[in-house]
C-alpha cells in the first residue's frame, strides 16, 4: 500500500538548517558523560529508515521526510541503561514529539515516533531501559529495581530532557513546544510523566492508559481465573464470545437511540444475558449458554468488589467480546499479568496464578506504592499551571483495559480538582470511541469510525501513513487538535473519527462520526448516518 501524504505546509512555519553535521562523533560532543551516540544515519526524502535488531519494533518507517536519524545508549545506574532514538528532520517546526511503547516493549518505537513527522515535528522514543522480543516478557524485571526505575518513568524523563538539550545543539534553538502520545502502557507513561515531571510537556495525548497497575493486572489475572478450570460447567470457551457479542449486539445497540451496529451507549443497556440459555437439553451448544455460563457472564459485567465492597476494577464494556479472548481464555502462563506479578511485584518466578487471592490485590498496592509503579496521583495542579493541556481517548469496547477504568481516572481528577476551583475541562478532556477495541480497530464486523491519529494507529494502517489522510486537519486528528489546543488556546469539543474501507486508506473513507468529550455522546439529527455533519455532541 503507498498511501498519500499531503503535508501541510501552514504546520511547518519554520525552515531550519541544520547547525551541526549528522555524525556519530558530533553528537558525542553535546552530550553528558552517560550518554553515548549509537549511530547516526541520514535518511533522504521519501526514505526508509531501516531498524537495527529492535525486537520489540522491528517495523521500518517509510515514506520519509528528509532527516538524521540518532539513537543513543544511557547509564542510568551501576546496574542499567537504556537506549532512545531522535529523527531530526531537515524541515524543523520547532516542535518536540515523543512517542510512548507499549506492553513491556522495550525497544524504540521508530514507527510511532514517526507519527510526529507530518507536522515537521523533531521526534523521541526510548526503549524504556530494556528489549524483549515478547511484550509480554516481563523477565527483565527480575532482581533488577533499576531497570524497573527506568521503565516507571526516569528512561522516558531523561531522554526527553537529552532531546531537548539535542534538538537545541542541532538547529541552534530551542524547541517551542512538547507534545507526547502514547496508548496502554503509552499511555500510562503520558500520566506518569503530567503527574512527576509536568515539566517534560506542554500537550499529552493519551489512550487507554493502564494507569492503575496494582488494579489493572490483578483484575486481568482475576477474569481470566473466573474462566477457569476449562472443563468447569461455567467455562465459556472462546468459540462463544463472538455468540454472546452478537447477542449484545442485539441488546444493547438500540440503546443509544440509532440501530446502527455501533453500541454508543454501553452503560445504558440492560442486557439480559438469560437470552442466550439452551432452551432445551439437545440444544447446540455452541450457539447458546448453559445456566452457569451465564451466572460467570454476571461477573464479567460486574465491577469487580472484594472485602468491605471495596471497588477493585471496572467490568468489561457490552461490546468488547471480541477481545475477550486476550484475557479470558488462556491460562495466562505466559500472559502480561502474571508475568507483572511474578516479576515485578513478587520478584519471585515460582509465583503462579494458583497463587492468586484477594491478597495479590492488596500485595500490589503495596509494592506499587512503594516503587512508584501505579500512576494514580489525580491532583494535576502543577501541570495545569505551566498550561499544559491532556487530551484522553479510549475505545468503548476495549477488552484489555475496559474503558472505565480511563473514566475513573478522570473522574477523579475532577472530583480532586473540581472542589479547588478548577474547570477541568480547560486543560483535560476524555474522548469515547464507540466501537474501537484497544487502543485501535474495532470487532471485523463493525463499522464503527475509530481512527483519529491516536497513538500507533497511523502504523497500524500503513508504514508510511501519517496523520488522517484526505483530513489533515484538527478536526480530525487527535494530535493536531491537541497542537491546536496548546498553541492556539482552542481545545476540541469534537473530533471527527474515521472508518476507512477494509481499514485501507487506499480505499476511501466508510464513515465518519464525531466524539465528544466525556460523558456527553454523539447523537443523531437525522439523514445519512455516515456524514459526520448529521450528528451533533449531547453532554
Ligand atoms: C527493513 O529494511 C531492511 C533493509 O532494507 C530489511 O532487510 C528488513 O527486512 C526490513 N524490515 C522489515 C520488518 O521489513
Ligand atoms: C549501553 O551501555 C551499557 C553500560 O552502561 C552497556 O552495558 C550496554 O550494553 C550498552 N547498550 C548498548 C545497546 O550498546
Ligand atoms: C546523566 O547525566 C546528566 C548530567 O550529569 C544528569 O543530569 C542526568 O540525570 C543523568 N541521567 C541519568 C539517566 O542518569
Ligand atoms: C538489546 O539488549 C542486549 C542485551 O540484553 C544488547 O546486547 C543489545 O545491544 C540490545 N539492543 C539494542 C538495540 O539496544
Ligand atoms: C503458591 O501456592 C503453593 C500451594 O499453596 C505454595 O506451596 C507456594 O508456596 C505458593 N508460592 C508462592 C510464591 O506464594
Ligand atoms: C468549563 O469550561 C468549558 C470550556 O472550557 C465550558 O464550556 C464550561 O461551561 C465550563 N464549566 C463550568 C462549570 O464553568
Amino acid at each position: 500500500m503507498k498511501p498519500t501524504i499531503l503535508l501541510a505546509a501552514s504546520l511547518i512555519p519554520t525552515a531550519t538548517v541544520a547547525m551541526m553535521p549528522c555524525s556519530k562523533k558530533a553528537f558525542n560532543k553535546i552530550l553528558p558523560s552517560n550518554s553515548t551516540t549509537l549511530y547516526a544515519v541520514e535518511v533522504p526524502e521519501g526514505g526508509t529508515f531501516e531498524v537495527a535488531s529492535d525486537l520489540s519494533y522491528p517495523t521500518n518507517a517509510t515514506n520519509l521526510p528528509a532527516l538524521c536519524a540518532v539513537a543513543f545508549n544511557v547509564t542510568s545506574s551501576s546496574s542499567s541503561s537504556f537506549t532512545f532514538g531522535i529523527f531530526l528532520p531537515k524541515q524543523w517546526s520547532k516542535r518536540l514529539f515523543t512517542a510512548g511503547n507499549g506492553g513491556f516493549a522495550g525497544g524504540i518505537n521508530w514507527l510511532s515516533m514517526a507519527e510526529g513527522l507530518e507536522e515537521g515535528f523533531a521526534c523521541v522514543s526510548t526503549d524504556t531501559g530494556h528489549n524483549v522480543s515478547d511484550t509480554n516478557d516481563g523477565t527483565w524485571a527480575y532482581n533488577a529495581p533499576e531497570k524497573i526505575k527506568d521503565w516507571t518513568g526516569r528512561a522516558l524523563h531523561s531522554s526527553v530532557q537529552q532531546a531537548k538539550t539535542i534538538v537545541s545543539a542541532y538547529y541552534g534553538s530551542d524547541a517551542k513546544y512538547s507534545y507526547y502520545s502514547g496508548c496502554s502502557t503509552g499511555g500510562y507513561q503520558g500520566l506518569k510523566e503530567v503527574q512527576t515531571y509536568p515539566e517534560d510537556f506542554d500537550g499529552v495525548l493519551v489512550g487507554s492508559p493502564a494507569w492503575w497497575h496494582s488494579h489493572l493486572q490483578t483484575w486481568s489475572i482475576q477474569v481470566a481465573l473466573w474462566n477457569q478450570p476449562s472443563d468447569a460447567p461455567y467455562h465459556i470457551p472462546d468459540s462463544l464470545f463472538s455468540v454472546i457479542g452478537a447477542e449484545v449486539m442485539n441488546q444493547c445497540d438500540g440503546a443509544d437511540g440509532v440501530l446502527d451496529g455501533i453500541i454508543s451507549a454501553p452503560k445504558s443497556c440492560d442486557f439480559h444475558p438469560e437470552a442466550l440459555l439452551c432452551t432445551s437439553p439437545a440444544a447446540d451448544k455452541s450457539e447458546c449458554l448453559t445456566a452457569p455460563q451465564v451466572e460467570l457472564l454476571y461477573n464479567l459485567y460486574n465491577n469487580w468488589y472484594e472485602g468491605n465492597n471495596e471497588f477493585v476494577f471496572p467490568q468489561y464494556s457490552y461490546g468488547s467480546e471480541f477481545q475477550w479472548s486476550m484475557l479470558s481464555s488462556g491460562t495466562e502462563e505466559s500472559g502480561f499479568s502474571e508475568q507483572f506479578a511474578k516479576y515485578i511485584m513478587y520478584q519471585n518466578p515460582e509465583w503462579t496464578v494458583a497463587n492468586f487471592s484477594y491478597q495479590t490485590v492488596l500485595d500490589a498496592e503495596r509494592v506499587c506504592k512503594s516503587v512508584g509503579l501505579d500512576a494514580d496521583n489525580f491532583d494535576l495542579t502543577p501541570f495545569h499551571h505551566k498550561q499544559g493541556k491532556l487530551l484522553h481517548y479510549v475505545g468503548l469496547a476495549d477488552g484489555l483495559i475496559p474503558p472505565g477504568s480511563s473514566e475513573y481516572y478522570h473522574n477523579h481528577v475532577v472530583q480532586t480538582m473540581a472542589p479547588q476551583g478548577v474547570n477541568v475541562t480547560d486543560f483535560y478532556r476524555l474522548f469515547t470511541i464507540p466501537g474501537m477495541g484497544h487502543c485501535a480497530y474495532t470487532s471485523s464486523s463493525s463499522k464503527a469510525p475509530w481512527y483519529i491519529n491516536g497513538a500507533s494507529q497511523a502504523g497500524s494502517l500503513g508504514t508510511g501513513v501519517r496523520g488522517v489522510p484526505g483530513y489533515q486537519d484538527a478536526g480530525h486528528d487527535a494530535l493536531r487538535a491537541l497542537i491546536k489546543w496548546v498553541e492556539e488556546d482552542v481545545g476540541p469539543n469534537k473530533i471527527v473519527a474515521t472508518k476507512y474501507k477494509n481499514d485501507n486508506v487506499e480505499d476511501g473513507v466508510l464513515q465518519q462520526r464525531p466524539l465528544c468529550v466525556y460523558p456527553g455522546r454523539a447523537t443523531f439529527r437525522g439523514g445519512d448516518m455516515t456524514k459526520p455533519e448529521n450528528w451533533y455532541c449531547e453532554n
